[in-house]
């Protein structure tokens, strides 16, 4: 069964997307202009960062309940580089260790004017529940929820495959491994199709496979040769441990040799192929030395654009606020 994201929260009464929970329900122009802004704000290496003002006078507060490094460090930056005040929650450290419930946390940092909450759970649910208790000038976005959603990475995979292979609609994509335990394939799938993606693949075993009513539109492949074999782009993914029980946990060397992005393996795929992995990596699992720092491996673009698209989504939800309170007769500035 899928779990409801969100999807009919995330706006306001006028339609704008006020708070990002998921990917689901974008029109495939809301997404374009949060990839053609997020293109805007990307730098190559060595230059300097963008930056502007768009966040100027807002409070941006991290809250992540699960590890995170590329997301939460990728927020703080893009907070930071729009000139917004930002606050790193210390879960250890934060009144949570002495029983404070979520909601009680959320109402203090909004006492203190933060606008934008940026929250990370591995339970389903806590995004859209902040979402309906929230005060209505106040954003939440969602940095990765459970197996369910993450929808900035869903942003940041394809603007990479973009810069990388222009026109999706001529594209063949094969998402390989863990994609039942992932929301980076759910998410990311979700913005391949709304944006027209030429084929999208499931290629992993039946133990690891998302359920039949997920992705109608999407092909399923329990073998790697016959799943690559013809793709542009593959999204190696993590073997997310967390989720599984003991017993499910595959055995690395086995996983490696049946189900591993290596030199060998990726012969099958069309020449010039792509490899995308969202990290953390299990170097020698899903992915091997040789392709996640090879000619191939688009992964260190994928983390600078994280910076970018979570900017672009910074902005634009911060924008749709402010019309929202200067219709309302809110002092906003
Ligand atoms: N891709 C991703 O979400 O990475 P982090 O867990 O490091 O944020």
């Amino acid at each position: 069964m899928k779990t409801d994201t969100g999807r009919d929260l995330q706006r306001d009464p006028a339609g704008r997307l006020r708070h990002l929970l998921t990917l689901e329900g974008l029109s495939r122009d809301e997404i374009v202009h949060l990839l053609d802004l997020a293109q805007f704000y990307v730098r190559e290496p060595g230059d300097l960062p963008a930056r502007d003002g768009a966040l100027l006078g807002r409070t941006v507060a991290n809250l992540f309940f699960e590890p995170s490094t590329r997301t939460r460090v990728s927020f703080e930056l893009a907070a930071t580089r729009l000139g917004a005040d930002v606050v790193n929650l210390d879960l250890h450290s934060s009144s949570r260790v002495k029983g404070e419930t979520v909601l009680d946390t959320i109402y203090t940092l909004q006492a203190m004017m933060v606008d934008v909450f940026v929250m990370r759970d591995s339970e389903p649910g806590l995004p859209a529940f902040v979402t309906a208790h929230v005060q209505p000038h106040v954003s939440v976005l969602n940095a990765g929820e459970a197996n369910v959603s993450h929808p900035t990475q869903g942003l940041l995979d394809v603007l990479t495959i973009r810069q990388r292979k222009g026109d999706l609609q001529n594209l063949c994509v094969a998402v390989v491994g863990d994609i039942r335990h992932s929301r980076v394939a759910r998410s990311t799938g979700t913005a391949l199709q709304t944006l027209g993606v030429g084929e999208l693949r499931f290629v992993s075993p039946a133990s690891l496979t998302p359920e039949q009513d997920e992705f109608p539109g999407a092909k399923r492949f329990d073998s790697l040769e016959d799943g690559i074999r013809g793709a542009d782009v593959i999204m190696a993914l993590r073997i997310q441990k967390e989720r599984m029980d003991q017993s499910q946990i595959p055995d690395v060397d086995a996983f490696l040799k049946e189900w591993g992005i290596t030199e060998r393996s990726i012969l099958h795929a069309n020449r010039g192929a792509i490899v995308l992995h969202p990290g953390p990596m299990n170097r020698g699992v899903e992915i091997t030395n040789a392709i996640a720092d090879g000619p191939q491996s688009a992964v260190q673009q994928q983390v600078r654009n994280g910076v970018a698209v979570r900017m672009a989504v910074l902005a634009t939800i911060v924008r749709n606020v402010q019309v929202r309170n200067v219709q309302a007769g809110r002092r906003d500035v």
